[in-house]
């Protein structure tokens, strides 16, 4: 009993935020106006009313939408999105997504066109082919990619130096205990005639 009157208090909560007027918009029964009002990308509403009808988002200086902005407005009739500065790399593939799934009734008429890149600008966002946006596209992970490849590089050539160094090292190190064992051996062999000799002079001596 508590929880099912928990879960309608928090549907109701729910309901209520959905219906409310996002900040910065003003609304008119399901047809909500965020036109004009210098909006950026960050500053743009979270989430607009699920029931919007008439979503006006023109004249803003809006350059990407939220992957999954416009997702829950099933009862949209009619959207506007023009005037704004769109930045056609990855960031606009959502949106470019969400005007293809439309009925081109309600997106060929929008008129969304590139702000930039230069190369881009003027074109309409919703013609735009994979490789028109991905050629403009700053892949961060390619230069992830790339670094990793080259501290891999600079790695494998440190071990290397180092494999070598240890080689010449090891080497040098086995000359110079042949040259130490050697001249141990020889100056032992030389105190051992000396001790001969000593010997024979004893002897000799004693005589
Ligand atoms: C939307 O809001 C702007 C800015 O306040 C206003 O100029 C415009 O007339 C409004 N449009 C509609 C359809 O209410």
């Amino acid at each position: 009993m508590k929880g099912l009157l928990l879960l309608s208090l928090l549907l109701h909560v729910k309901c209520q935020r959905s219906s409310t007027c996002p900040p910065l918009c003003s609304c008119h029964g399901r047809q909500v106006n965020c036109s004009s009002r210098s909006l950026t990308s960050s500053s743009l509403p979270t989430g607009f009313p699920t029931e919007t009808t008439e979503l006006h988002l023109h004249n803003n200086h809006l350059t990407h939408l939220p992957n999954g902005l416009l997702d829950d407005l099933t009862s949209l009739r009619s959207i506007s999105l023009h005037g704004n500065s769109w930045v056609c790399d990855c960031g606009i593939l959502y949106l470019r997504a969400w005007m293809l799934r439309q009925p081109s009734s309600l997106t060929s008429h929008l008129g969304v066109t590139c702000y930039s890149p230069p190369s881009l600008r003027g074109r309409l966002v919703v013609y735009l082919t994979e490789e028109d946006i991905l050629e403009s596209c700053h892949y961060w992970y390619c230069d992830l990619a790339l670094a990793s490849q080259v501290c891999l590089f600079v790695f494998v050539a440190v071990q290397a130096a180092l494999l070598v160094a240890l080689l010449v090292f090891l080497r040098k190190f086995e000359r110079l205990s042949k040259v130490a064992r050697r001249t141990m051996e020889e100056s032992f062999t030389a105190g051992e005639s000396q001790r001969e000799n000593d010997y024979t002079v004893l002897k000799d001596s004693s005589i």
